[in-house]
């Protein structure tokens, strides 16, 4: 791409993951994190890195000026209310981030991990400063934003070397665990591929051994694009 790429929350498990992969293709990569200290330990040293919390607005609009696309992996604080609660990160900072993108020129590719079970307000996740309605919140931001995107919903995640059979499915009514190196594989083969924009897809993986290449293409190409409406009245429901 002809602009830098941000990975918010590239110092974590997924995200130094997708860093590293967009490096590899020639990217310039912005990691964006709070702790200094983290992406000492985790990030190449060919990745930029910015100390910024999307929280804070101010500090993510440097770090995101400028980009091509962004990918969101940022994960929740478990509070009921206060700084540490989800609605701080998987709301109200996805806000700030598009906030940042939309003043600064261009349409960035946004790229957002989210979570299996957001629609079902009942699931026990939910107890946690009700996380999945606030993800759910979030990806309609996403949804209604008017910029590129594409929503992933992992299941539970692991870091089983072995990839068995990835499935992506939409609809939110499965249940499964995923490995990280495939969240992560989602997260860059969606930047470039125009069949992934406009989607939401919860994804699960088999254990096992490979069963070959994933054929990113033919996955993606199977899924059913999403209705941006719906999201723009689901958030003026509140
Ligand atoms: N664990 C699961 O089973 C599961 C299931 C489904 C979905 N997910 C989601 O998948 C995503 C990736 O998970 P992971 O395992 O890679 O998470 P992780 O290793 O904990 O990494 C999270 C990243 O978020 C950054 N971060 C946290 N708060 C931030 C803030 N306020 N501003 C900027 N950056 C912030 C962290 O860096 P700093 O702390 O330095 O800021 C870190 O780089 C998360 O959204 C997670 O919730 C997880």
């Amino acid at each position: 791409m002809d602009s830098p790429i941000a990975v918010i929350g590239g110092t974590g498990r997924v995200g130094r993951l997708v860093a590293r992969q967009l490096l590899d293709r020639g990217e310039r990569v912005r990691v964006i994190g709070r702790s200094t200290q983290r992406a000492r330990r985790h990030i190449p040293p060919q990745a930029q890195f910015f100390a910024a919390d999307v929280r804070a607005p101010a500090t993510v609009r440097t770090p995101l000026h400028g980009c091509s696309a962004v990918v969101y992996t940022v994960e929740p604080g478990t509070d009921d209310a206060g700084p540490d609660s989800p609605e701080t990160t998987m709301h109200t900072g996805v806000r700030h981030v598009l906030d940042a993108l939309r003043s600064a020129s261009g349409t960035p590719h946004f790229v957002l991990v989210s979570q299996r079970h957001v629609t079902h307000r009942d699931h026990p996740m939910n107890v946690y400063g009700r996380m999945l309605d606030w993800r759910l919140a979030g990806e309609n931001t996403v949804r209604a934003s008017g910029l590129p995107y594409t929503v992933i919903r992992p299941g539970w995640l692991t870091d089983e070397p072995g990839h068995g059979h990835l499935h992506l499915e939409q609809g939110d009514i499965g249940d499964g665990r995923v490995t990280r190196p495939y969240v992560a594989d989602a997260c860059v083969r969606a930047l470039y591929s125009p069949a992934a924009r406009g989607v939401t897809f919860e994804m699960r993986s088999e254990v096992g051994p490979a069963t070959g290449p994933v054929p990113w293409e033919e996955l993606f190409a199977g899924l059913r694009a999403d209705d941006p409406a719906a999201a723009r009245a689901a958030l003026s429901r509140g």
